[in-house]
């Protein structure tokens, strides 16, 4: 009898959709319109954007009861001042290069009644204006993707932090164009962003590192010990 050899075809692995290059905002610095714009979508949407990194600094952090912490890039403020009014023993130092953000965040500590435990003052990412070990606890959200080169930010949060301080950083991961595509319609249809936050959610998603991109910063940093991993399939979470 004659036999047939039956070769099954090779499948190729499903090859990752490609990614853009990274491309940075046209104004990194949200002033004016822009602190405006971004203030009333976090106040809007503080449930979906802020909370949950609010609920894993609480977690990570959970062992300190009084300390300093650093957030980085806090724009109106929201997220410190959540933190604040969760751990009473915390005084927070927020840092942003916009003065219309830190007015504003300045307002919303007042009104929250922690103005005397958070304060903003003036300070990029690659350059913290603070003596090394300053800090207990180093924090940032969705700003890592306004900073050029990475791993000068990677490198002020381990001079800043005294020894055994934690870092715990959450940033948008750049995404490949039919996921973009999706993340903006839900943007536009169910959290009825208008024009403008519409506009800087499409720039923040193509100046966000990749996953790969972060990991390799991460590594040739002072901050390499620290852990990286993805959040929701939509962001990614640096810690230590
Ligand atoms: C998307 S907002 C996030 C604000 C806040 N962390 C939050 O989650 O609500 C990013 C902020 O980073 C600030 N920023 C821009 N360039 C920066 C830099 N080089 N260093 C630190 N912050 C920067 C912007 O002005 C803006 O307020």
């Amino acid at each position: 009898m004659q036999t047939t050899a039956v070769i099954a075809p090779v499948q190729k692995a499903a090859a990752p959709a490609a990614l853009r290059p990274r491309v940075l905002e046209s104004s990194p610095v949200h002033e004016a319109g822009e602190a405006i714009a971004y203030d009333a979508m976090v106040r809007r949407h503080g449930w979906l954007l802020n909370a949950p990194f609010v609920e894993m600094v609480s977690r990570a952090a959970s062992g300190l009861t009084s300390g300093r912490v650093l957030d980085i890039g806090s724009g109106p403020g929201r997220i410190p001042i959540a933190l604040a009014l969760r751990h009473p023993g915390w005084e927070i130092v927020g840092t942003d290069p916009a003065a219309d953000m830190r007015a504003a965040a300045t307002a919303h500590a007042a009104a929250a009644g922690v103005a005397d435990r958070v304060r903003f003052l003036s300070g990029t990412a690659e350059r913290l204006p603070f003596p090394a070990g300053s800090f207990d606890l180093v924090i940032s959200h969705f700003a890592l993707h306004h900073v050029a080169r990475p791993e000068r930010m990677f490198d002020e949060c381990a001079r800043v932090l005294r020894g055994g301080g934690k870092v715990v950083i959450k940033d948008l991961c750049r995404q490949p164009g039919w996921k973009a595509a999706l993340l903006l319609a839900f943007s536009r249809h169910v959290l009825r962003y208008d024009a403008e936050q519409l506009r800087m959610y499409r720039e923040s998603i193509d100046a966000a590192l990749s996953f790969a991109e972060a990991r390799a910063a991460l590594k040739r940093s002072k901050l390499c010990m620290a852990t990286i991993r993805g959040f929701r399939g939509v962001d990614f979470v640096i810690d230590s």
